[in-house]
């Protein structure tokens, strides 16, 4: 007789021994058989009025052996289980099974232009500083040597913020040269990407909501030689290692002297023509030395430290690019238009 029921708990033994656990489902049906509240072990010790006196002992010790093998293994499990719970166990996959469609987006072309251009400049030794859209006329203006009759400070050319006349959606990037002149010291070497707003009528070829990228340097002895090479080392990781750029002496308050650069886009088809206006060369950008006025005005000393800065529009470059004939296109975010730049980076 206590044989019979000595082989009765080895079987349960060894058949709790095999049991395969590989997920949660599993685990909780080792549960319910070995450790839960009507647990096969359990019912087991009943058993022990049927074993012979002097094997009782022996019975008890080995179903207490078995009770406890269980809870360990139902414990260790439990244990692995959890830590695979965010990496899955790879049982409860199915391989094999076809994948659900997932919709990425696509970059703006905006976007893509400026990541391009702050890529160029990061790479030799530029950081991006990000300033507020909502500026003050000082910053804006004041600041960067524009006098108080300058139009470009008209209500005609600048949002001016309801019943203020003193703050504005800033004009240009050049308001960040301000912002990061008053709160850093030289050696200062920033480009400034951002949007920009400008009171003009809306058509194909301009827009009052506009991206452009600043570009600052000020440091000792930074010469306008400092800032050909820079520009030139920027137009040829844009547009080719062949391009060539010229300099043209033009007049921003805030540079002296100052220039705008072109690049040479070619004259090979009637669009090179029409994009160039016939001349082969494409203005870029705005760009020169910092007047010293700024400097002053912005704390810096001007016999000690001289600078360069650039501002150029991406939209654009973005319409030059991607052959974009409209820039509203750039603004209305219509998705047909835009997944047409989807793996563009
Ligand atoms: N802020 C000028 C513009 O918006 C561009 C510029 C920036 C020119 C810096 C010179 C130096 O046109």
């Amino acid at each position: 007789m206590s044989a019979e029921i000595f082989s009765k708990v080895h079987g349960v033994l060894a058949a709790l021994q095999a049991e395969k656990i590989e997920n949660a489902v599993d685990l909780e049906a080792f549960r319910i058989k070995y450790v839960g509240s009507k647990n096969e072990i359990k019912a087991l010790f009943g058993e022990i009025k049927n074993v012979d006196n002097d094997r009782k002992k022996e019975f008890g010790q080995l179903l207490n052996d078995v009770k406890q093998e269980a809870e360990e293994k139902y414990e260790s499990y439990s244990v692995t289980l959890e830590k695979n719970v965010n990496s899955r166990v790879v049982s409860d996959m199915d391989l094999s099974a076809p994948c659900q469609p997932v919709s990425t987006g696509s970059r703006h072309p905006v976007s893509v232009v400026m990541n391009r251009i702050i890529n160029i400049f990061e790479r030799i030794g530029f950081t991006v500083a990000e300033e507020r859209e909502i500026e003050d006329d000082w910053h804006n203006f004041t600041a960067m040597n524009t006098p108080e009759d300058h139009p470009a400070r008209d209500m005609q050319d600048t949002f001016y913020l309801k019943d203020s006349t003193s703050e504005l959606l800033r004009t240009h990037t050049s308001s960040v040269q301000a912002r990061i002149m008053t709160s850093q010291k030289p050696p200062i070497r920033i480009i400034a990407p951002g949007r920009v707003y400008r009171n003009e009528t809306i058509s194909s070829r301009s827009h009052c909501q506009f991206h452009q990228v600043e570009g600052l340097y000020i440091d000792k002895g930074v010469s306008f030689a400092d800032m050909k090479q820079t520009l030139l080392y920027f137009a040829r990781e844009m547009y080719g290692p062949q391009t060539n750029i010229r300099l043209r002496p033009s007049f921003f308050p805030f540079t002296e002297p100052s220039a705008e650069m072109d690049v040479f886009w070619g004259l090979n088809n009637d669009d090179d023509y029409r994009i160039t206006k016939g001349t082969g060369w494409l203005e870029i950008l705005g760009c020169g030395m910092v007047d010293p006025n700024v400097l002053i005005n912005c704390g810096i000393d001007p016999e000690e430290y001289s600078g360069f800065a650039f501002g150029m529009g991406i939209e654009r470059q973005a319409m030059l690019q991607f052959k974009i004939t409209d820039i509203r296109q750039l603004f209305e975010n219509d998705t047909r238009f835009l997944k047409q730049f989807s793996g563009v980076i």
